[in-house]
């Protein structure tokens, strides 16, 4: 028995609403996640938008023609809207940020209470969601760039993290309400009254000998007004006494009175108390999720637009973008472009596999741009007949200025097309491209028809790894983006153009990737595959032949050339017509780099991830090299039945390191889902997926992002405070943690909004192991009535490694911090109690009268008053000119309700009550 609640316990559980994803421990198969909670409820919000909203010249939908999908998958979904093959990658993508940034608060903010709804922190945590939602639609007024829309995700996971734990940890489930609390999101909806601190909200929960959990079927004591379980954290040291705990094994206050507690985030009795309710808890916070993106009136669609909506979640397919070296010698090369690309974009223009937009970024020296933009094939060719080819005397040019350009000008996944004859004068800017790569998840593809350097710069040495060598730095950056790379004189451009066809694919997939010693290799073709490319390169650049062939060994007939030089040929086969084991055959035998392209809905995604605060969560950054990880590996496709069987690791080669056997489970909406512990030996990996098909075909898949390991690695602290107010400063440190050899390393911050005012130290050299603290102040210089949010990056580089972190900062103005969180007061005016003894009896009690009249009333706003048992016994007016402030009310009963409650709320919630209870005789006395 503890008198005054309990101290704050150091060392606490696991902390959580729902719990934040399939890939942490300790999961049954009927939890519903945080993560599967934001998908659904993406999916849902999706769909509702796609019903609305079909695509020019397709009939209208029917309300739930598309929500109501059973099961509901983006591959589904994209496929019933566009009618045709288009991978809803780039949804997935957003989906997994919006996760991610969902998935993070157990990481960044495990001990702030308001965002679990923890504590009865209830304004307090609508405060937060609503603030953290407003940065988020601030962010996405404007021009949106890429690093804007991460930054919104992430933060949009934030906010639906609190938004989702409401329906978990407080009683609103056990209230019997069927539909979201409306008041989260929208101020104009009304507040529900939250208990007051004096109002006791549970008992004990009992405990029948043998059982190993407490049985709290019937623990409440409030069914007319919200609470929360108590969960101690360093914003919520004790649980009062008659209050609710938050309960389960990872609560130790669940065996101090009142006992067991009211958590309805998993289906496990041993850690939600109101395990029952589970399944309503999350369906509600589907229902909210859904409802946060398009709610009538408040939903982030109505506050923004069809068009932010469609970027936010990249429903717009991908741009074709040429970033074109216009210096005086590429006049040929750009004549060659034009004719050659246009003509190709013609054939594919109103055909699914077209790209949503095209862009144009030239670049000079020093000049670059400027940026044209258009969704039109013929203006796109008017905008290239207008570059014009000048300058540029000496030789390397800011291509990487160029490139940096198109990827931040370009939508998410896009294709990237570069054309020069000249190395990079920009170099310096590469390991900027790279990090650009990753969070665009672009594609770079180079065609180059030379490539001369400056005489005066030597190119520095890269230092000797284990890395593959490149021919040059357009083709590391081509590999490192899952891009191809071609290299032909002036006179052979247009045998390498072809190489723009296959990126004109709206569902493009890679079968495999390998290198080939001897003269054939083979790979499986499965029934989803519609089209498919074969790619061959020599690696000892001499001429070769080669020939595509079907499983019978007959050469097929439906192959069309698209690359032709003495050391590449591609070739693109469609139709295909029979499944099975292709095989592609060259002379003479050597070796070679072959890749299979193709088009298919079957693909997946992955996410490497590592425990952290007990659970797995997704990592940031690059993975460290050697280090164990979780590999997270979730399919798509358009039809079930789709069997995994094992995860290939390979080289950036394509040469097999491991195969591990994978065990298939899946998610809430049951789309396949794998993982696997995996450590990362090799600096840089392709993962493979090899299964079965849903007609039993065995299929792969290569991803075709690799994976680079470093031996730096950056980590947040958790718990720091990353919101910060127009004009305050605010210091954010992280750690950085050298898993090398001893090096020296230069330090780097930047951010979006340039907030950034200083960071110490700038440098440091350290030996393996050790580890230094990098700290940064912020100072947002906006309005004072700002939301904002800047993504920070922060970067470590020595001569061997260089790893990144990324966090949002959040700007809130100060007057939105200011939470109203004090309840309006009362105070009695008059109180008339004749109600004694045998006046309470029947019939004598319904011919007499009791009475009282009090003043209520709030510094803030309106108040809102209810009675039981008798609601029409209570009149109130308004006192004086004011508003509905301060009311002067009056309750009257018959004496056979000698009691009341009467709630007095403001329009946040926050409540009072006057509880009399004259039933015992006792004599009359004012409260
Ligand atoms: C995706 O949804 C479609 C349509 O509901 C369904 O036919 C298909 O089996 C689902 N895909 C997977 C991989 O479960
Ligand atoms: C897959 O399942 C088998 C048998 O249940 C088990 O032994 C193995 O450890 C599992 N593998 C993984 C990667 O979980
Ligand atoms: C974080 O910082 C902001 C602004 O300085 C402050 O208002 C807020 O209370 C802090 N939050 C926590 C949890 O410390
Ligand atoms: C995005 O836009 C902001 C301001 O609009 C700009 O400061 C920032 O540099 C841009 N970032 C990228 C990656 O394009
Ligand atoms: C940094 O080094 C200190 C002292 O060696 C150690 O206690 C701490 O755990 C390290 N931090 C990280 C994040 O590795």
């Amino acid at each position: 028995m503890l008198p005054e609640g309990l101290p704050f316990l150091l060392c606490l559980g696991a902390v959580s609403g729902f719990l934040p994803n399939r890939e942490s421990r300790g999961i049954t198969p009927s939890d519903i996640t945080d993560a599967d909670i934001t998908e659904i409820g993406v999916l849902r919000a999706v769909a509702s938008y796609m019903e609305k909203n079909p695509l020019p010249g397709k009939p209208p939908m029917a309300p739930g023609e598309l929500e109501n999908m059973m099961p509901l998958n983006a591959t589904g979904l994209f496929k019933a809207y566009f009618q045709a093959d288009v991978s809803p990658s780039r949804l997935v993508k957003a989906i997994e940020e919006i996760v991610m940034g969902n998935n993070q608060v157990e990481q960044h903010h495990a001990e702030d209470s308001s965002y679990f709804f923890y504590c009865e922190e209830i304004t307090k945590s609508i405060a937060k969601l609503r603030n953290l939602r407003a940065s988020v639609l601030s962010g996405l007024k404007g021009s949106v760039n890429s690093s804007a829309l991460e930054s919104a995700r992430l933060n949009t996971g934030k906010a639906l993290h609190v938004l989702q734990k409401f329906y978990s940890n407080t009683n609103w489930v056990e209230m019997g309400n069927s539909k979201p609390y409306k008041h989260l999101l929208n101020p104009a909806s009304r507040a529900f009254p939250t208990a007051p601190a004096s109002k006791d909200t549970c008992r004990d929960c009992s405990k029948p000998s043998g059982s190993r959990w407490y049985i709290c079927d019937d623990n409440m004591l409030v069914n007319d007004m919200l609470t929360s379980g108590y969960k101690l954290s360093g914003s919520c040291p004790t649980k009062p006494k008659g209050k609710c705990g938050h309960g389960g094994r990872t609560d130790p206050t669940q065996n101090f009175s009142p006992k067991g507690g009211i958590n309805k985030e998993t289906s496990q009795p041993q850690l939600s108390p109101h395990f029952h309710l589970h399944k309503e808890a999350a369906e509600l916070a589907i229902q909210a999720t859904r409802d946060f993106f398009v709610a009538d009136g408040f939903g982030l669609l109505d506050q923004l637009g069809k068009e932010i909506f469609r970027t936010f979640f990249s429903l717009e397919g991908y741009s074709l973008t040429f970033a074109i070296d216009t210096t005086g010698s590429m006049s040929d090369d750009i004549a060659q472009v034009k004719t050659t690309a246009i003509n190709l974009l013609h054939k594919y223009s109103g055909s699914p596999d077209a790209p949503h937009n095209y862009i144009l970024v030239p670049f000079n020296d020093p000049d670059v741009g400027p940026v044209q933009k258009t969704n039109d094939v013929d203006q796109l060719k008017s905008y290239i007949s207008s570059l014009e080819a000048t300058g540029g005397g000496d030789c390397p040019e800011m291509s990487l200025t160029g490139l940096k350009l198109a990827l931040q000008e370009s939508l998410p996944r896009s294709k990237i097309f570069s054309f020069t004859d000249a190395g990079a004068k920009d170099a310096a800017l590469k390991d900027e491209i790279k990090v650009l790569i990753d969070s665009s998840g672009s594609e770079v593809s180079y065609a180059l028809t030379g490539y001369c350097a400056s005489r005066k710069r030597r190119s520095v040495p890269e230092p000797a790894t284990a890395r593959r060598s490149f021919a040059n730095l357009y083709e590391e950056l081509a590999a490192y983006s899952g891009g191809y790379y071609a290299m032909t004189t002036k006179s052979q451009l247009s045998q390498i153009l072809g190489i723009m066809e296959l990126s004109l694919n709206a569902a493009p997939v890679k079968v495999a990737h390998s290198r080939l010693d001897g003269t054939r290799f083979s790979f499986p073709v499965d029934e989803t595959l519609t089209e498919i490319s074969v790619s061959v390169k020599s690696l000892s650049s001499s001429g070769f032949s080669m020939m595509v062939q079907q499983p019978s060994g007959a050469p097929s007939a439906a192959v069309r050339t698209v690359i032709n030089t003495d050391s590449h040929k591609v070739v693109k086969v469609s139709p295909i017509g029979v499944q099975g084991s292709w095989s592609v055959v060259v002379s003479p035998g050597g070796s070679y780099e072959v890749e299979i392209g193709g088009k298919s809905l079957l693909d997946f995604s992955y996410q490497i991830m590592q425990e952290q605060n007990e659970y797995t969560l997704p990592i940031q950054g690059r993975p460290v090299k050697g280090s164990d990880y979780t590999v997270s590996i979730k399919l798509m496709g358009e039809s079930g039945g789709i069997t995994v069987q094992r995860l290939v690791t390979l080289s950036e080669l394509g040469v097999p390191i491991d195969s591990i056997s994978l065990n298939q489970s899946s998610d809430a909406l049951g789309n396949p889902l794998a993982t696997a512990l995996m450590a990362l030996r090799a600096p840089a990996t392709l993962l493979m997926v090899e299964g079965l098909s849903p007609r039993g075909f065995p299929f792969s898949r290569v991803n075709t992002d690799p994976i680079s390991t470093e031996s730096v690695q950056i980590v947040s602290l958790p718990n720091q405070n990353i919101t910060t107010s127009p004009g305050k400063s605010l210091e954010v440190s992280v750690v950085v943690v050298n898993d090398g050899a001893t090096a020296s390393f230069s330090f780097d911050v930047k951010d979006d909004m340039s907030f950034l005012r200083s960071f110490t130290p700038t440098g440091a050299v350290l030996d393996p192991g050790q580890n230094v603290t990098l700290t940064a102040t912020f100072v947002p210089a906006v309005d004072s009535s700002t939301f904002a949010s800047s993504i920070a990056t922060f970067t470590a580089k020595s001569s061997l490694a260089q790893n990144y972190l990324k966090l949002p900062i959040v700007v809130i103005p100060e007057v939105a911090l200011e939470t109203d969180e004090t309840p309006p007061t009362h105070h009695l005016l008059d109180f008339y109690m004749p109600c004694i003894g045998r006046f309470q009896q029947q019939p004598t009690c319904s011919r007499h009268t009791w009475s009282m009249r009090f003043f209520a009333m709030d510094a803030q706003s309106t108040i809102t008053l209810r009675a039981k048992p008798n609601p029409s016994g209570l009149s109130c007016s308004p006192q004086g000119t004011e508003t509905d402030n301060n009311l002067m009310c009056q309750y009257s009963s018959d004496c056979c309700s000698p009691f009341v409650e009467v709630v007095i709320s403001d329009e946040n919630g926050n409540s009072n009550t006057i509880a009399l209870d004259y039933r015992r005789s006792r004599p009359p006395a004012a409260a």
